[in-house]
């Protein structure tokens, strides 16, 4: 069985590149699933994507598929800021993962410096822009690879 990976994107994601381009870049959640798909695969692994505007229906996911997943890139939105019952699913199913933000929390709103996840999460990867997802998905094929 190969190595299951999972790409996690949290509330409005849906709306990459045509959302405030000029913070989270011009391309589509669909162009970053590809290319983070085919990196995995190209790797011997396989990736598992999932978007959703709804906080429950992201701890369904996880609490479904995380047990079985190996590693996660988990993009939680707003949710990121607000949302202790993510937080509690990824530890329930012992889920590690890395904290991606397209663009730079610390350099905007006070309110988007605090994270919920951060403390339980392997590491942040944050204001790299979509290229960052690869950067987490480089990260993860290494790990696994060891
Ligand atoms: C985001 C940053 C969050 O503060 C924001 O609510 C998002 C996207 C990012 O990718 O930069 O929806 O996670």
């Amino acid at each position: 069985m190969s190595a299951k990976i999972l790409l996690i994107n949290g509330p409005n994601l849906n709306l990459l590149g045509t959302r405030e381009p000029e913070l989270y870049g011009g391309a589509s959640l669909a162009d970053i699933e590809e290319q983070v798909k085919a990196y995995f695969e190209e790797s011997g692994m396989t990736c598992l994507c999932f978007q959703s505007n709804h906080e429950g229906a992201i701890i369904d996911f996880i609490q479904a598929e995380g047990p079985s997943a190996e590693h996660a890139i988990i993009n939680a939105g707003a949710l990121t800021h607000t949302s202790i019952g993510l937080r509690d699913a990824i530890s329930g199913v012992r889920l590690r993962f890395i904290e991606l933000h397209i663009s730079n929390v610390y350099a905007r709103e006070p309110f988007r410096h605090h994270s919920y996840l951060s403390d339980v999460a392997e590491g942040v990867i944050a204001g790299l822009g979509p290229q960052g997802y690869l950067t987490a998905a480089a990260h993860i094929a290494a790990l696994i690879g060891e």
